[in-house]
């Protein structure tokens, strides 16, 4: 395995293109594309926005002599469909886009020092397929903004991944929001390794086994209960260690709340920030001050397209709230008397 060039105090990141990703993912993804990626299959950008991790990939591939004429597959609608993509793109490169209007000038100027290394397909992703229909050697997610468009990943570019060899990056692994991530890859726990378990917002994983189409298909239908989903955090929590533990606390906060509603997502949240050992984080500040605007209904309708079509929880369901709430509440309550007896 090579090493993880990424972590070494002299690793750099290729492009610093404007973009909505931290330097630790920037680093992760040139490194990848430059000292880990062998050509064997195509290099994946799901999301790219204005360009800057088609950039990063893209500077990797060109410093990268095991990759001759291979370019970065980047995808996007180019639509600036979303208040926040609105915002960025007025507030940093100082455009004054409208909602619904089209950033793809933006991008082209953006990524036009790596023009020869990137092919761009436009257009929805919930429209397009792998069209190469190659495999996938390195995958980077950051459109699996819903459970519409992360099932389309699953079905249509987690099917092209190589066994033994290919890396996934989830982007918005520890977005409040995308609780949905972790759970999803604690189902595929059996065929995916962590390589690294926390580079700002991402995760990066290795498929080990092959995955059939059945549980590519199981695991884009997301029929998972909220007890199920709640284990599926735990679980994951243990996995990818600290600091990543701390932020999956806020995500099933975030699901707890998709679930039962804002009166249930504060206390599960005031328990989580009374447990919580990390102070002076940007993911952990970031996932905080997304919590102040907590608003279910947004969310369900974020996930499911339309709040009605999420399923409602069951007994076991609120059995399973009320247990992990008088835990939360032990278990901050255990953590702040011992953290006052060292003091
Ligand atoms: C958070 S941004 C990606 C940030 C980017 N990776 C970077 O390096 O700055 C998410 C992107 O997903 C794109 N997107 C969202 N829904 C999409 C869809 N249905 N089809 C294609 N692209 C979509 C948005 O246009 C946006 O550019």
């Amino acid at each position: 395995m090579p090493t993880k060039s990424w972590l070494a105090p002299d690793a750099h990141a290729g492009s610093y293109a404007l973009g909505m990703l931290g330097l630790e993912e920037r680093k992760l993804l040139y490194q990848l594309a430059c000292g880990w990626y062998s050509g064997a299959g195509a290099i994946v950008d799901l999301g790219t926005f204005c360009g800057a991790s088609s950039c990063c990939l893209a500077a990797g591939l060109r410093d990268n002599p095991r990759a001759p004429g291979q370019r970065v597959h980047t995808y996007d609608c180019f639509i600036a469909s979303e208040p926040y993509l609105v915002d960025f793109i007025r507030t940093q490169f100082g455009e004054p886009i409208e909602l619904g209007q089209s950033f793809a000038a933006i991008f082209l100027r953006a990524t036009a020092e790596f023009a020869d290394y990137i092919q761009v397909h436009e257009g929805n992703l919930l429209e397009q397929s792998w069209q190469p229909k190659v495999p996938i050697e390195i995958l980077f997610v950051d459109v699996a903004k819903t459970l519409a468009l992360s099932g389309k990943v699953l079905t249509e570019f987690f099917s092209h991944l190589i066994p033994g060899k290919s890396i996934v990056i989830q982007q918005d692994f520890y977005h409040p929001t995308a609780f949905y991530l972790p759970v999803i890859m604690d189902f595929l726990r059996d065929h995916f390794t962590i390589i690294e378990p926390c580079r700002d917002w991402s995760v990066a994983f290795r498929l080990e086994k092959p995955i059939s189409p059945e549980t590519l298909r199981a695991a884009s239908m997301y029929q998972f209960s909220f007890v199920r989903q709640q284990a599926a955090l735990f679980r994951m929590m243990r996995r990818v260690g600290q600091p990543g533990r701390e932020y999956l606390r806020i995500s099933r906060c975030a699901a707890v709340g998709t679930y039962f509603g804002e009166h249930h997502f504060r206390s599960a949240l005031a328990a989580a920030t009374r447990r919580s050992r990390i102070q002076n984080d940007a993911v952990w500040s970031n996932g905080l001050a997304w919590c102040k605007d907590f608003n279910a209904t947004r969310i369900r309708t974020r996930l499911y397209g339309n709040p009605s079509l999420m399923p409602l929880p069951g007994p076991l369901d609120r059995a399973s709230l009320i247990i992990s709430a008088m835990w939360d509440a032990v278990a901050a309550h255990l953590e702040q008397s011992t953290r006052g007896s060292r003091r």
